[in-house]
């Protein structure tokens, strides 16, 4: 749609980038197609529909992974946008509804295969057909968002906060509240088996344990705050152990975080993906984006990260024809021997909205987090990542850049430049009534797949509201702006 406006091209730059008002427009539209996913009138109260495609693909289903996505996105608008007051009521209500929501399900879970359920029935009944399961990054998720939701409530005084916090978190056990059920499930499974996000290979997996350890991270404080210290205490050794599990997915020969460890083949279940994989793959991507909390570790400064970063963009950039054919950013697929075409599992996989604008959203991230550093000091692992993402050319190991100096100054600038470029790469393939399917096809670039994706839509929110971070932190003086 957008090929024509491309109006404004950055001489030091080769990538189009798409303008301020077309990225307001899409951002706009974007919440109006998500909040149409959330707790529709022919579901229940406080769901969230992954796609509203009853049929190729069947995505009328509420994922607890896409539904805590979709909850924090939303809750980054609250936070942060300018909102209609009929939104934010809306919101509000949607968050009130969520944890009630998830109190059934959770219910409802723990008479089939426990917590780490990942698909529910829009009524909130577990859906029972054959699936990958169990996928533990979604009670991870959800406690990161309700304990998100429960801090706005404490902010804001709601009239509903001691409903809420009830529900919500209770220091007894067996547990039975909501928080406390999914702190309590990831404490003692975090070493189990299961499913990655993708619902396709059974292993031990980055994505799904950073998100558990950022949850029990958060879970120390809930449980201190609501008078647990044995908790607090059992919620901390763990996270420290999973800090530990972590580093086993660096590769030290290959420079990258692996996806997965230990992938098993399950009875029938092809899992030909988890074996012969490169283990590169967006999920690590991610896996800070979504579980990042500032630790050293694993967070957006840390060298290991931008490594892998540089090699996820490599292995997509010739991958697919569209990468080739226009003068942007290349769009990301989930992992290059991905097969899935949003249609069926044995075909030939493209490139996703969610994962592209991901890409965005950690640039725009990068550069904040750089802002803190006094100097970057280039080294095998981060020189390729400054020398062609951050598009400085050739800069030599050892070499330090000063926070200020004209050289960070055009980094910082090249970086954001490339970040939008991802962004004009989502708006460049949306349709024209900027409606966001699951994928691209990697052939044609027409959207592809379940139609207005909830995670879609949630992944471009959450870059755009980064990106207006990224510039407000008033990093590049005007000149060069
Ligand atoms: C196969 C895909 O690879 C997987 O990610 C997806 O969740 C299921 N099909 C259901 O759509
Ligand atoms: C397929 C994706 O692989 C998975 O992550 C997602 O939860 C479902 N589709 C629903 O959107």
């Amino acid at each position: 749609m957008m090929k024509n406006l491309f109006l404004i091209i950055s001489l030091s730059f080769i990538f189009q980038i798409s303008n301020a008002a077309e990225l307001n427009t899409q951002f706009s539209k974007s919440i109006d197609y998500m909040m149409m996913n959330m707790s529709r009138i022919d579901t229940a109260p406080g769901a969230v529909i992954a796609a509203p495609s009853k049929q190729r693909p069947d995505y009328f289903y509420h994922w607890v992974r896409d539904a805590a996505l979709v909850t924090e996105a939303s809750l980054d608008l609250y936070q942060t946008a300018r909102l209609t007051s009929l939104q934010r009521q809306n919101l509000k209500k949607f968050f009130l509804d969520s944890v009630m929501f998830a109190q059934k399900t959770q219910q409802n879970s723990l008479l089939f295969a426990g917590l780490g359920e990942p698909k529910f029935f829009v009524d909130g009944r577990v859906y029972n057909g054959p699936w990958g399961r169990p996928q533990n990054d979604g009670p991870a998720l959800r406690s990161i968002s309700f304990t998100r939701i429960l801090a706005l409530a404490i902010q804001e005084n709601w009239p509903e906060l001691p409903e809420l916090k009830k529900i919500l978190y209770q220091a007894q056990l067996p547990a039975n509240s909501v928080l406390k059920y999914d702190f309590e499930y990831t404490a003692s499974h975090w070493r189990d088996l299961n499913f990655d996000l993708w619902e396709e290979v059974y292993g031990s997996h980055f994505y799904t344990l950073m998100a558990q350890r950022k949850a029990l991270a958060l879970g120390l404080r809930v449980a201190q705050s609501f008078s647990d210290p044995f908790a607090a205490v059992h919620y901390q050794q763990e996270y420290l152990k999973i800090n530990q599990e972590l580093n086993r997915f660096w590769d030290e020969k290959n420079d990258y975080i692996y996806a997965t460890i230990n992938s098993q083949s399950v009875k029938n279940k092809s899992i030909k993906s988890g074996l012969n994989k490169s283990q590169l793959d967006s999920a690590v991507i991610l896996a800070i984006l979504h579980s990042d909390f500032g630790d050293s570790q694993f967070g957006f400064k840390d060298d290991r990260v931008l490594s892998t970063f540089q090699k996820i963009i490599d292995s997509f950039s010739n991958l697919y024809v569209i990468n080739q054919n226009a003068n942007l950013a290349p769009a990301l697929g989930r992992y290059p021997e991905d097969t899935y075409d949003g249609y069926q599992t044995n075909s030939r996989g493209n490139p996703w909205v969610l994962t592209t604008a991901a890409a965005a959203e950690f640039l725009y991230r990068t550069v904040m987090q750089l802002s803190q550093v006094s100097t970057i000091k280039i080294n095998q692992y981060n020189q390729d990542f400054f020398n062609r993402t951050a598009n400085m050319k050739d800069l030599p190991l050892g070499k330090i850049i000063l926070r200020g100096s004209t050289e960070y100054k055009v980094l910082v600038k090249n970086l954001l430049n490339m970040a939008d470029s991802y962004l004009s790469r989502v708006l460049y393939h949306a349709n024209s009534d900027a409606s966001l399917s699951e994928q691209m096809n990697r052939d044609n670039g027409y959207m592809q797949g379940a139609p207005n994706l909830s995670w879609s839509h949630a992944s471009f929110i959450t870059a755009k509201i980064y990106r207006d971070k990224a510039y407000s932190q008033n990093l590049i003086p005007r000149g060069i702006r």
